[in-house]
């Protein structure tokens, strides 16, 4: 038939649209018509297909998102707890994707709910300082994001049923970049990614193994603007970092 060609040609570049398109849409639905055209192309069937698979997997659990990009979508879109009702925006995270170093900590405040971006407010400055006089690296080099992607209320600690529901995004953005080192910023990511109840002060000052990446705790930035006198501790831990991402020492962990 002189329509064959035609129809193969539409309809394949009907799968590439998309498939380029993204999203969770698996499948092409086709009309009774083209279906028929379809099957005789092949020869007989037991039974005329109306869809038609484009192999893009449907993208609904973080574990399955297979780019940083995709599992923002998801975050984007989240409505797993309350805080989806009372968030501005949500923040995933800045920062080059193949950073050697990945910060993470709590949550985003009042700033970062209203630009949807991390650490931008009063102890984000405070983190740029640590990287850019302490480290001697641009903000741009590291990556930082948060246990949760959306802002607690009135800054308020986030509750177990939040990080529950917030954490796979995170495990699954640190599994798509393995990083050289992560540095958890204060309690909530070092008890969090460590599974620990301890403190920061006693998980501080040492290595920690996550999924056989080197792992870091050092204070939260905003504990160290209560406590400028914490912020000795934070460069020790700041320098024990920076001998690692510089090769010149490989930690046991
Ligand atoms: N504190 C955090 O833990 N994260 C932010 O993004 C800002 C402040
Ligand atoms: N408590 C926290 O939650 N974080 C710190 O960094 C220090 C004390």
């Amino acid at each position: 038939m002189a329509i064959q060609e035609p129809l193969k040609t539409i309809l394949a570049e009907t799968r590439s649209l998309v498939e380029r398109a993204g999203g969770a849409r698996r499948s092409l639905t086709l009309s009774p018509e083209v279906a028929e055209a379809l099957s005789a192309l092949d020869g007989p069937r037991s039974q005329t297909p109306t869809k038609m698979e484009t192999g893009t997997p449907p993208i609904s659990s973080p574990d399955s998102a297979p780019s940083l990009e995709a599992l923002e979508s998801l975050v984007c879109a989240c409505t797993r707890c309350g805080l989806a009702a009372t968030r501005n925006r949500t923040v995933f995270g800045v920062g080059s994707p193949s950073a050697d170093l990945v910060f993470v900590g709590e949550a985003p405040g009042e700033d970062e709910d209203r630009q949807g971006v991390p650490f931008v407010g009063r102890a984000g400055q405070l983190l740029t300082d640590i990287i850019v006089k302490g480290m001697g690296m641009r903000r741009e080099d590291v990556y930082i994001c948060n246990v949760l992607k959306c802002r607690p209320p009135l800054n308020r600690d986030p509750n177990p049923e939040e990080v529950h529901c917030c954490e796979p995004f995170l495990l699954r953005q640190l599994d798509l970049m393995h990083p050289k080192v992560i540095c958890a910023l204060g309690r909530h990511a070092a008890q969090t990614l460590l599974r620990t109840g301890e403190s920061t002060g006693r998980l501080r000052g040492r290595w920690h193994n996550y999924h056989d990446i080197p792992f870091r705790v050092t204070y939260h930035p905003a504990y160290l603007l209560r406590q400028p006198s914490e912020k000795r501790k934070t460069w020790e831990d700041v320098k024990a970092i920076m001998k690692v991402l510089n090769g010149e020492v490989v930690p046991e962990i």
